[in-house]
């Protein structure tokens, strides 16, 4: 039976076909002091999928991801973590929320005095009042899915960049979160690891019914496993999409993104004072691209 678009049954239909995202911002607006970061910024993480957020260094996607941790608190608008508001939570609801979200940091760095078993085990024990015995289980089940459980024994400086960064994803997941923040999962691997980490993120995403976002600047492996990828330039999202949506996309800011070139409506410069002015030629100085004053 078809039903009438303005039907009780079909809005219940449309909420199963389409699920509300997980994580939604909703006209944020956030700046460290005076200056702004996010300028009215709204954007979705889809359910049960592995988003993309990119863009240029300084655009603020970690920014981001603090917001949503509720580490920091937007100026105004709304960051909703499956539905709930974290910017009007205390810090109790704060923590419960956090609870289920894992985080990679980025440059985070394992605990350098503790072997791999205990890096993992350590949320496990900070959080939990579990067993020794059922942590030491949880602990090998999150190592084997990172293919590490081998490993367990070894000192962070025993392991590999690589190995590292799949200790810090398996302690990341130690809690069963259902959202995993990566930032900068990718950095400084080589192709093949970096192919296997991003391989492995999609894969915990789907067996364990997780949502991922990914922070990266890795064009290629990260619209390879993405679902949603958001591109954030100059306090806003220049677009919003599938990985082939954003890739086609014709907006300027988009276009020097996806095709990594070294300026265009991105700056290449922090904002500052003009070359002529710092060098003592402000007489004769003639406003530099890119450069606001
Ligand atoms: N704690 C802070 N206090 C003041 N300014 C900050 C702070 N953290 C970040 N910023 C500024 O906010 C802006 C956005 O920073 P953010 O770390 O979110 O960028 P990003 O997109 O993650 O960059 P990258 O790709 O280099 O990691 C930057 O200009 C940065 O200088
Ligand atoms: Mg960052």
């Amino acid at each position: 039976m078809i039903q009438k678009p303005d039907s009780p049954a079909f809005a219940f239909f449309m909420t199963l076909s389409s699920p509300s995202p997980f994580v939604e911002l909703r006209r944020v607006t956030f700046g460290y002091g005076e200056r702004v970061i996010l300028d009215d910024v709204s954007l979705s993480v889809p359910r049960g999928k592995v988003t993309a957020l990119m863009g240029a260094s300084g655009g603020g996607k970690t920014t981001i991801l603090r917001l949503i941790g509720g580490q920091y608190r937007a100026q105004s608008g709304q960051v909703l973590f499956d539905g709930q508001d974290v910017t009007p939570m205390n810090r109790q609801q704060i923590y419960a929320a956090r609870r289920r979200m894992g985080m990679l940091f980025q440059f985070g760095a394992l605990f350098a005095d503790m072997n791999v078993f205990d890096n993992v085990a350590f949320p496990l024990r900070e959080h939990t009042d579990l067993p020794e015995a059922l942590i030491r289980d949880i602990v090998l089940m999150k190592l084997n899915a990172v293919g590490l459980r081998g490993a367990r024994d070894l000192l962070p400086s025993e392991v590999s960049g690589g190995m590292a960064r799949r200790v810090a994803l398996a302690r990341a997941i130690a809690l069963d979160p259902e959202l995993v923040m990566y930032d900068e999962p990718f950095a400084g691997l080589d192709p093949i690891s970096l192919g296997t980490a991003a391989r492995l993120i999609r894969q915990l995403n789907d067996s364990m019914g997780l949502t991922s976002i990914i922070v990266s600047h890795d064009l290629e492996q990260t619209f390879a496993i993405a679902d949603h990828v958001i591109i954030l330039a100059n306090g806003k999202i220049a677009a919003e999409g599938s990985p082939d949506a954003v890739r086609n996309s014709t907006d300027p800011l988009v276009h020097q993104y996806v095709n990594a070139l070294p300026d265009g409506p991105v700056h290449f410069h922090y904002p500052g004072v003009t070359v002529g002015e710092d060098f003592g030629l402000a007489t004769q100085a003639t406003p530099q691209p890119g450069v606001v004053r």
